[in-house]
């Protein structure tokens, strides 16, 4: 069988970046589409095959961009067979602090993104009769974690997107996989402070973790998903505890991220002392 071809969304850092990793790798041709061209071009600079990658700057906000990279890829290749839409940013703050600007931002590059990705890709796998989307979504497209509302609302609605096209796409031999992983180890965790809040303690504390999942090691369990077609991954174990427990004492969860809520608030908003 040739090559697979992937484009990988936000494939410039992180998540994105280990996935790239993971596909060249085992011999797949990459485009590396990230809105951040010089991060992508440094990681295509650093890889050494057998696989190949390319840079390519796309902003996943405009529909425009993510399907010429798609057509790129179809002129280049004839085919794509995996699209990663992996592309997200988050915001951690009071609610009430967010202001609309930062609203339409994440609900463009989170869902609109991923919408973007589906619209451009699908059509072009339901003519192949084969391929698979992955969609990185997040426990918080599980659970309703508090001070992370803005985030929990577009991953609830990418996690809903990829179950119910999942279920349309297997009549055309297409898969479709959420990824929903709680804290992983990337540039992210320190991003979108909204606050005095710090969101590398947020994440890990309020899920638990002490330390957070190693991006490659997430990447190799989302390629294993993909070749399985599973409908999710949930990545650590502990994240598929809190899952379950949460689907059966859905008010307990709920009672104890009010409660995580009220404490992280105590500890990061009393007046600065200084
Ligand atoms: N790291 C975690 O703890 C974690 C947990 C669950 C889910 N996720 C999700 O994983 C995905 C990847 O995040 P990450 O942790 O690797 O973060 P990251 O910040 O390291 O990487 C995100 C990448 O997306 C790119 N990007 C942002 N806006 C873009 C846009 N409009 N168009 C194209 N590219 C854009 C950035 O330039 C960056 O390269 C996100 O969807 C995130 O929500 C992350």
């Amino acid at each position: 069988m040739s090559a697979r071809t992937a484009i990988v969304t936000g494939g410039g850092s992180g998540i994105g970046a280990a996935l790239v990793r993971a596909l060249v790798a085992e011999g797949a041709h990459v485009v590396v589409a990230d809105v951040d061209l010089p991060a992508a071009e440094a990681l295509v600079a650093g890889l050494t095959g057998p696989g190949t990658a390319v840079a390519r700057a796309v902003d996943v906000t405009s529909a425009a961009a993510v399907q010429d990279a798609v057509d790129a890829v179809v002129a280049a290749h004839g085919r794509l067979d995996l699209m990663f839409n992996n592309a997200g940013i988050t915001f951690l703050g009071n609610t009430e602090d967010l202001t609309l600007d930062q609203w339409n931002a994440i609900i463009d590059v989170n869902v609109r993104g991923v919408v973007h990705g589906v619209h451009a890709a699908y059509p072009q796998m339901i003519r192949q009769r084969a391929g698979h989307i992955v969609n990185t979504a997040s426990m918080g497209g599980l659970m309703a974690a508090g001070l992370m509302t803005s985030y929990v609302t577009t991953k609830h609605a990418v996690v809903g997107m990829s179950l119910a096209l999942r279920t349309e796409a297997a009549a055309h031999g297409v898969g479709v996989t959420a990824v929903c992983p709680a804290a992983v180890d990337t540039p992210i965790l320190d991003k979108g402070e909204i606050g005095r809040f710090k969101g590398r303690d947020f994440y890990l504390e309020g899920q638990g973790i002490k330390e957070p999942v190693d991006p490659d090691l997430l990447a190799r369990r989302v390629l294993a998903a993909v070749a399985a077609n599973r409908p999710i991954v949930i990545e650590p174990r502990q994240a598929r505890i809190a899952w379950r427990i949460g689907r059966l004492a859905p008010g307990l969860v709920n009672r104890m991220a009010t409660r995580f809520v009220a404490q992280q608030r105590a500890g990061v908003l009393d007046p600065p002392t200084a």
